[in-house]
């Protein structure tokens, strides 16, 4: 008889919430009862639905298990692994219906996506390299290098039409046919998995979750290119996804899918991970490359691309975690089969960090061409606490706001970008009704500008002079040519800057100009944030029907703005309040409005 197999979630998110814990109690009881012979238990990658983990499968059965915690682990062997009785407290509770759902595709969060890249995330443990063997692993390459020529590799990435992941949607079949034209003794292959953008975890997921997946992916690149050796160049904060690799690199190389004669075929290759200090502008390729070089991490222009003068000046392809993933698929069932989802632009999937203040924070895959709506309300499970949408931000710190007029928009590479917005990476982050849009413009802002390299004087000073309007205007102090002048300086940020991140900077900024430009006139003209966010523009005051007099706001008031006599109502001097909204949480009362 088959081994059933527990898999607990071995992913950042879930091992916080202490999955190792739940694994370590799972072998014991494995152990007391000794079930060796027919349970095993290991760690995997993410569910995706981090919202409830931490997560723990039963297979073949799939029986899946949420929001478990160590001492859950005896009642899963005693119950579901010795009586075939699944634990129904353990099983999720569809919010509507307030019935169980046992098979997980049938959750909310999982009907409408379709795992591909992500397919092994739940079903394998990535350090065993024969769990990746038995699920198809390796069977792409194997494929490629004993019965396609390398042209013919080329020709079915061509024609998959996949688009990098990495953000800027370049063809990745293009690149390919570019860098095998290419005549030189030496070409390398880059996985760039730096992933700096915040609210973004899809690639470091990948990684920790199907290392093996992204090694094959860049294995065939390199064959299909003719690459002597491969990089990944990863975070260095990304420690968990960098062991993982490492562990399957190993592997790989001990089982002959890296090395030597790869195959019995002449073909020979190696990866070597290169760490990164974990700074923004690195993820852009050229600084990658110089980073990788042992230089300062600092973008140079293009043409050159490093198609033609990459690493050591050699020619080089820098392709995203997300994108060699896709590769083993494309390769082994043919490029027809990638486009059987996804829109005739933007074929396959795509996986997206799904954060802010959604209800299923979270990793999604879904098809290209699917709406915002289905991702936001219906996966996503709808803006958190009952409020209400009002903006989701895609493509990272440089990406664009997109308003609830966009929810029904098919999200591809060209849609998104014909909106303002930007694919990016994949990081979707939702606000809602409490949020100030200039304030997150200028949230964004900041980012790019601390992690701007300063090489060139649009992004470096362009930028620090938008920064300093949205400060005036978030401070009460902004004028109504100030928005003439965000508009037109974003632009020229954009149209001078050098690389990628000076080119994409202002997007937050004219993003919420051309959607919600009424709340940047309301901060300007009636000197009030409607979300109630910007500080210096808020108003308190004390109510004098609420208040009775408990002195309390008096007490914490930093520049004694409060005056009142005990049991009697209290006021706010408004000349010498400096809105630090201590009075706010002091007042236990609800006398202190905020306006
Ligand atoms: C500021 C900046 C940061 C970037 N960060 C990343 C990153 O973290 N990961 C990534 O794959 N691409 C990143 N890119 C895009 C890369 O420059 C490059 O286009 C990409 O790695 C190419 O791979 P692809 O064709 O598979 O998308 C970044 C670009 C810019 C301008
Ligand atoms: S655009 Fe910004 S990050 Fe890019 S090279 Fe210029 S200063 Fe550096
Ligand atoms: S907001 Fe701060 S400064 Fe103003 S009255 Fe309240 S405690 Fe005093
Ligand atoms: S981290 Fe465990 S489900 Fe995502």
């Amino acid at each position: 008889m088959e081994k059933r197999k527990i898999f607990v979630c071995g992913e950042t998110g879930c091992l916080s919430s202490k999955s190792e814990e739940i694994l370590i109690n799972l072998k014991k009881v494995i152990g007391e009862y000794k079930l060796e012979d027919q349970v095993e238990a290991a760690l995997t990658g993410c569910f995706g639905f981090c919202e409830k983990g931490p997560i723990v499968a039963v297979l073949p059965e799939n029986n899946f298990y949420l929001e478990v915690k160590p001492e859950d682990a005896r009642e899963i062997i005693e119950s579901d692994i010795m009586k075939h009785q699944i634990v129904d407290r353990l099983i999720y509770t569809d919010p509507d219906t307030r019935q169980k759902v046992y098979n997980p595709g049938e959750i909310g969060f999982y009907r409408k996506q379709v795992r591909r890249v992500l397919k092994n995330c739940g079903i394998i443990d990535p350090e065993n390299i024969e769990d990746f063997i038995q699920n198809d692993g390796y069977e792409a390459l194997r494929k490629a290098l004993t019965s396609m020529t390398r042209e013919e590799i080329v020709r079915e990435m061509k024609e998959s039409r996949l688009r990098g992941r990495g953000g800027a949607g370049f063809p990745t079949g293009l690149k390919w046919e570019m860098a095998f034209n290419r005549i030189s003794d030496e070409k390398y292959i880059v996985c760039n998995a730096d992933e700096g953008d915040p609210g973004a975890f899809m690639d470091r997921s990948v990684l920790e979750g199907d290392p093996h997946l992204v090694i094959e992916g860049m294995v065939i690149g390199a064959y299909a290119i003719g690459a002597v050796k491969g990089f990944v160049y990863i975070r260095a904060e990304y420690p968990l996804a960098m062991h993982r690799l490492s562990v399957a690199i190993e592997a790989a190389r001990r089982k002959g899918f890296l090395g030597k004669n790869i195959f019995g075929t002449d073909f020979s290759f190696d990866i070597e991970l290169r760490l990164g200090a974990g700074a923004f502008v690195c993820g852009e390729e050229t600084a990658l490359l110089r980073s990788m070089e042992g230089k300062r991490g600092e973008p140079t222009s293009k043409p050159p691309y490093p198609i033609d003068s990459g690493y050591l000046g050699k020619p080089t392809v820098v392709n995203n975690v997300e994108t060699f993933a896709n590769v083993p698929g494309i390769i082994l069932n043919g490029a027809s089969w990638f486009k059987e989802v996804g829109t005739p632009g933007s074929p396959g999937t795509k996986v997206f960090a799904l954060s802010g203040k959604i209800a299923n924070v979270g990793l999604v895959e879904v098809p290209m061409g699917i709406t915002l709506r289905e991702i936001i309300f219906e996966i996503g499970g709808g803006v958190k606490n009952g409020k209400k949408f009002k903006a989701v931000q895609t493509g990272g710190p440089s990406g664009g706001c997109l308003s609830e007029a966009d929810l029904d928009i098919q999200v591809d590479f060209d849609n998104l970008s014909a909106k303002g917005a930007i694919m990016g990476s994949g990081g979707m982050v939702v606000m809602d009704e409490d949020d100030c849009m200039v304030a997150i413009a200028k949230f964004f802002l900041e980012f790019t500008l601390d992690e701007s390299c300063g090489k060139c004087t649009p992004c470096r000073v362009g930028n620090t002079r938008l920064f300093e309007i949205l400060q005036r205007i978030t401070t009460g102090n902004g004028k109504l040519e100030d928005i003439k002048l965000l508009k037109t300086l974003a632009e020229t940020v954009k149209t001078t800057s050098l690389c990628g991140l000076g080119q994409t900077s202002p997007n937050p900024v004219l993003s919420t100009l051309q959607k919600f430009e009424d709340e940047y006139i309301a901060h300007i003209v009636e000197k009030r944030c409607p979300a109630k966010v910007c500080q210096g523009l808020l108003v308190y005051r004390i109510d004098e029907s609420n208040c009775i007099g408990c002195t309390a706001c008096a007490k914490v008031c930093p520049v004694m703005a409060i005056t009142g006599f005990p049991k009697k109502p209290h006021t706010i001097n408004q000349e010498l309040c400096i809105k630090c909204g201590a009075c706010y949480s002091a007042c236990r009362f609800n006398a202190v409005n905020m306006e």
